[in-house]
């Protein structure tokens, strides 16, 4: 989002606007400093005054920095000023160890905001403002909550004593999600981050090409040790044989700490469309009886061998094992913790985890995707997928045993009935779609699951789970606002808290009578389309006929599932291609047939600019509408050529309104990709990236058509990362002709190497059949210049490191004070040397955020100096001088555009 939000007003309405909103907020703040602190929380500040520090006592002086109360700029209000990243929350809502306080990460604000429960209701008692997409919290202990910023890569410890404020940032791996304490004093943080990132030790873009490393850590971090050094460091950093992880949960005495993968995966991979000619099953031609394309098939193992949907063995044709690793068990006492074992087979995607507190049992919130059935449409072949898609289940553990097993949260579903067809509504409303976040309750009777696709917490009996004798019912369901994406239960169980994604809301339920007591709206800055639209990504009650699915189910938060699928129609006609090709290509292809063979899932985000849409290209687009008197862009038609898969995928009677679509549309296409965590800080390349990039963009003999850059078009200006939307063809070696693909998430497609166990089964291409780039350019159709094997390794570290909608030091932070450590001191530098730069386009926005004299301010750089949300003006001096050890000033960098509406508040 290019746009700086300053430029769209003119001098006097900023001033009228400051005017008032610096009002507001004058006024907010006083009513804040004056709310009464009751009984429950008087107790607790006396309580932590015996392990008092210089600043007082429990939440004595509130600051309200951001969020709920605070900003009132919308991205209607100030456009260009808000990023859709999508981050799904992990643990966005906490309560304090007593019950009193409920800690909430409110992403889209960027701010964890904190409520006493009185009464049954949530009050403000304070917000202090943390990283980008704050996705989790955790309490360590009465004077400390820690938050995961999803985007910036870091933890922000918030003391809680005196004035709330970020008292250290810590840094991490990237896209770092969730957060427990553990260990005998439960004094050690564990942080699951993904295996890569400019924050992990000793990473480079060789790691990317490095077979047989886990793609997922667990940052443990030993809080006491932080309070009484200098360094940030973890204890250690725990490599798992996964993909990227998320979800973390700790054993009742908190000895052992478990964590999961988050897209496992679940054994299916492909074979290529050579190793698979003359082996395919049918049918091989489309209804009225046009051949189809030579494609590739997906494979399952079954135990023993690699199979297809029809039972056809692949095996030889499998040069790897896929152990499909899930679960992880640490040791969180050692003195250096590590994996004891890990379980298999849990689920495709996992979501949340919660240990029961005395039968043994570890439960797993988790889609188990059936990507093993072919096609989507009616299924006269003989296979659909419609409606099936992707199964909501909880999996239980027997942690004593190592037995797994899977519960279906929908078996009332009768999946064989053609689906398009009304499923009676008494059916529908029984069904669970997608759970994430899970509890227990303290008498250990019930699982609370949010089932983020249904607006709804079920309240399932434990040993239903146990005994498989599991039934669904709506008298276990509880109505909840949309998006149920987090929950906490009071240490007597009679109350839930329930944190709503889509809705953006807080609830107080009574879990004996299920009624909700309480609700309180969160604040957003999202726009209203953006926030309409989000709910139609997620919501299976109005995408799906039967309730269970839902765009999400495979787009999982707007991204990817890492899977393939085959969603070819053979019921279908062959559809007309009249999209644009790349200048040199000659060769076109008239038709799209309707069976495309396996392509993985796309991520939905970074679709703006870039074309028609799906590997083919095959929803071109090329008929745009008339909105609000303007026609719409070709992106914007192209998603809209989506409304079937309403119907003909997830099983929808009808397909959206047209209102539904345009919101839908408008949403889908704000999605951003997040800043690639491989390229340097500073946005400079290595030597071996920089001849890559020369060769990418310079060497013409590169292939027939010329050079990389001649199809797959770099040029941020333009908003172009990858792809300028047209079409190609590579050679022969594909015998169907594709959009040339954008390149911002190569990194994300590592790990299916070639022989011994694999993290992944889909690698690179639009089947996922090409496990590494290495692989892939030692096809004939591309000529790179001699030595071969050096120009390759240097073409492919630039693709790791290609250029990205937001520079690499987005999200990026670091807490500063007089004095501290020259590391910080220098990435400080860093922040502020991005923040200063305007070519090609602004790095970042730099906001800095910090208490002093038990007052928070804010504010954004600007020319070299600091402009105050109170409206004074700083040095970079004078500012520094502000902090102490105690008090730091914590700095950040926004996306451009942004920081005028989150440091300024206009
Ligand atoms: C069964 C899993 C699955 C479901 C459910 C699903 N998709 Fe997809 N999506 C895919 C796959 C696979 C592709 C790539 C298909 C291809 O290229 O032919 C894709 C591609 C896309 C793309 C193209 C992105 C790009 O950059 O070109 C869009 C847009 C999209 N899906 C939107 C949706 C919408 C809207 C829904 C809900 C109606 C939906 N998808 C449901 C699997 C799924
Ligand atoms: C003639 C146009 C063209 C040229 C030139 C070209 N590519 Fe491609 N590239 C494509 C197309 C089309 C695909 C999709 C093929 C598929 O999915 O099967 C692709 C796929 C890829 C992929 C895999 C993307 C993914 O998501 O898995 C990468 C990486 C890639 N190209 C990099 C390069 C590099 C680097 C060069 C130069 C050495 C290059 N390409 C040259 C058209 C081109």
């Amino acid at each position: 989002m290019p746009s700086n939000s300053l430029n769209a007003f003119s001098h006097e309405t900023l001033l009228a606007r400051f005017v008032v909103v610096f009002c507001a907020c004058t006024a907010l703040l006083m009513a804040g400093c004056h709310q009464k602190a009751t009984d429950s929380t008087v107790t607790a500040a006396a309580k932590s005054a015996t392990k008092a520090t210089a600043l007082g006592g429990l939440l004595e002086q509130p600051v309200f920095q951001c969020g709920t109360s605070v900003d009132s700029l919308t991205a209607d209000s100030a456009p260009g000023s808000v990023t859709v990243f999508e981050s799904g929350p992990v643990r966005p809502l906490a309560l304090s160890h007593n019950g009193t306080l409920a800690f909430v990460t409110n992403a889209p604000s960027n701010c964890l905001e904190i409520y006493e429960i009185s009464g049954d209701r949530f009050v403000l008692r304070s917000s202090v403002s943390v990283g980008l997409e704050p996705v989790a919290v955790a309490q360590r202990n009465e004077h400390e909550v820690w938050v995961v910023n999803h985007l910036s890569d870091s933890v922000s410890v918030v003391r809680l004593d005196g004035t709330p404020r970020v008292w250290r940032t810590l840094l991490v791996g990237d896209e770092p999600r969730d957060i427990v304490f553990a260990g005998t004093a439960k004094e050690r943080a564990f942080v699951t981050a993904a295996h890569r990132g400019q924050n992990l030790p000793g990473f480079s873009d060789q790691t990317l090409v490095t077979p047989g490393l886990g793609r997922a850590d667990v940052w443990v971090f030993d809080a006491s040790t932080l309070e009484r050094s200098e360094s940030l460091a973890p204890l250690t950093i725990v490599n798992l044989f996964s993909d990227t992880p998320r979800a973390l949960a700790t054993s009742a005495d908190g000895r052992l700490v478990y964590a999961a993968a988050f897209m496992s995966g679940n054994q299916t991979t492909t074979v290529d469309w050579r190793s698979a000619l003359e082996r395919k099953a049918a049918p091989h031609f489309n209804a009225s009886g046009v051949p189809a394309p030579s494609t590739g098939v997906i494979v399952k193992f079954n135990g023993q061998g690699w199979t297809d949907s029809t039972g056809k063995d692949y095996s030889d044709k499998v040069k790897f094992n896929l152990p499909d690793h899930d679960v992880f068990e640490l040791d969180a006492t050692a003195d250096k913790p590590g994996v004891l074992r890990s379980f298999n087979h849990v689920g495709t995607t996992l979501f949340n985890l919660a240990t029961h507190p005395s039968n043994g049992q570890l439960y797993v919130s988790n889609l188990e995707a059936k990507n093993d059935i072919l096609f989507e449409g009616p299924g006269s072949a003989g296979s659909t997928v419609r409606g099936r898609i992707a199964e909501s289940r909880i999996t239980a553990i027997d942690l004593k045993s190592g037995k797994v097993e899977p519960v279906h949260l929908n078996p009332h579903i009768d999946f064989s009935v053609p689906q398009g067809k009304a499923v009676p509504a008494t059916e529908k409303t029984k069904s669970l779609s997608s759970p994430t976040s899970l509890v227990v309750s303290p008498d250990g009777q019930h699982l609370y699951v949010a089932a983020l696709g249904s607006a709804k917490v079920a309240q399932i009996s434990v040993e239903t789970l146990s005994r498989k004798q599991f039934t669904p019912s709506v008298r276990q369901h509880i109505a909840v606002p949309d998006g149920p994406a987090g929950l906490a239960i009071s240490p007597d169980g009679s109350r839930l808290y329930v944190y709503s994604r889509i809705a953006h809301r807080l609830s107080i339920i009574d879990t004996r009578s299920r009624v909700t007591l309480h609700s309180q709206d969160l604040f957003s800055p999202e726009s209203k389309s953006v926030r309409e639209g989000r709910r139609i990504l997620y919501d299976a009650v109005i995408s799906s006929s039967n309730g269970t699915v839902s765009c999400a189910s495979c787009h999982v938060f707007g991204d990817t599932d890492h899977l393939a699928w085959d969603l070819g129609d053979p019921d279908s006609k062959l559809a007309r291609n009249p999209n644009a090709y790349v200048r040199t290509i000659t060769q076109r292809m008239a038709t799209f047939h309707p069976i495309k063979g396996p392509m993985t899932t796309q991520t939905l985000r970074g679709m703006a600019h870039h074309g028609p849409m799906h590997w083919r290209g095959d929803r071109t687009g090329s008929n745009p509408d008339l909105i609000n008197g303007k026609e719409e862009s070709l992106e914007s038609a192209a998603f809209k050529e989506f409304n079937p898969a309403f119907v003909g995928l997830l099983g929808k009677e009808r397909p959206l309104t047209r209102r539904d679509m345009q919101a839908f549309t408008e949403f889908a296409l704000s999605l951003t990709p997040p800043p690639n965590p491989v390229r340097a800080l500073d946005n400079n390349l290595s030597e071996q990236q920089r001849k890559g990039q020369d060769l990418y963009f310079n060497f013409d003999g590169m292939t027939g058509a010329g050079s990389c850059n001649t199809c797959h078009v770099i040029d941020p200006e333009k908003r172009k990362f990858g792809t300028s939307g047209l079409m190609s063809f590579d050679g022969d070696r594909i015998n169907e002709h594709f959009k040339v693909p954008q390149l911002r998430n190569m990194y994300e497609k590592v790990g299916r190497f070639e022989g011994g166990e694999q993290i992944r089964g889909f690698g690179f291409l639009h089947d996922g059949s090409d496990g590494t780039l290495d692989h892939f350019f030692k096809d004939s159709v591309f000529l790179f210049p001699a030595p071969q094997d050096v120009t390759r390794a240097q073409v492919i570290s630039f693709v790791m490191v290609a250029d990205a909608d937001l520079a690499p030091v987005v999200g990026q932070q670091v807490t500063a004070y007089p004095g501290v450590a020259t590391a910080t001191q220098n990435r400080l530098a860093l922040l502020k040397q991005q923040a200063s730069l305007n070519t090609p386009r602004g790095a970042c926005d730099l906001a800095v955020q910090g208490t002093h004299l038990k007052t928070a301010y804010s504010g954004l750089y600007s020319d070299g100096t600091w402009k105050l949300r109170d409206g004074r003006d700083m040095t970079d001096a004078q500012l520094l001088a502000l902090a102490t050890a105690e008090q730091p000033a914590t700095y950040t960098c926004l996306p451009p555009g942004s920081g005028s509406r989150q440091a300024l508040g206009r």
